[in-house]
């Protein structure tokens, strides 16, 4: 594998204002009502935690491990579901929660599937709206921080599965 650096892109700190913004949202838009957290594994782990732990509404957590076909890195488009919910969906809240939405291929896939489970209402929340190669406009609802572009890794986002863990985002910076 090449070389790579990791140049800091957001701190940890104004990524804990962000998620204090998005919690407080949430807070208002469901007050009075139960929800139904749906992380989609692996990367929204750590956003997830960290909202999860911000709301006042009585949660609920699950999640679902969505792959894409093929062998290519960029989405295709195809997805198929590796670990389904565990919990049931119909007449629920529910907001489903990423870490990063790119082509937005996977979350209008799965938006898609969700459609068919009946429940009293879905809401999309990413942390890294990543918008200059959107695809498919996928109307979400709740958004951490707009960046156009980049390789981002850190606060659940990996390259080939490292550096999900570092509380910042960091840009890979391949070196020649
Ligand atoms: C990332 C991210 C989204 C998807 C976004 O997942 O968590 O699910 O890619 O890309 P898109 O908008 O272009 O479809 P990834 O497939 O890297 O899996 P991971 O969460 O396990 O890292």
């Amino acid at each position: 594998m090449k070389d790579y650096r990791l140049v800091p892109r957001i701190s940890e700190a104004e990524i804990m204002e962000q998620v204090d913004r998005v919690a407080e949202e949430v807070n208002r838009d469901y007050a009075g009502q139960s929800l139904l957290l749906v992380g989609i594994l692996k990367g929204a782990y750590v956003f997830l935690a960290d909202l999860a732990r911000r709301l006042t509404m009585p949660v609920e957590v699950d999640f679902v491990r969505l792959a894409s076909y093929g062998q290519s890195s960029e989405t295709s488009g195809e997805v198929r579901i590796t670990k389904d919910l565990e919990l049931p969906v119909r007449g629920r809240h529910v907001l489903v929660v990423e870490d990063i939405v790119d082509t937005g291929l996977t979350l209008d896939w799965y938006l898609r599937h969700l459609k068919h489970l009946d429940a009293a209402s879905v809401k999309l929340c990413a942390f890294v709206d990543k918008y200059e190669r959107r695809e498919v406009d996928v109307p979400l609802d709740y958004v951490g921080i707009r960046v156009p572009e980049g390789f981002l890794v850190g606060y659940g986002l990996d390259f080939a599965e490292k550096h999900r863990n570092l509380g910042g985002i960091f840009e890979v910076e391949f070196l020649e």
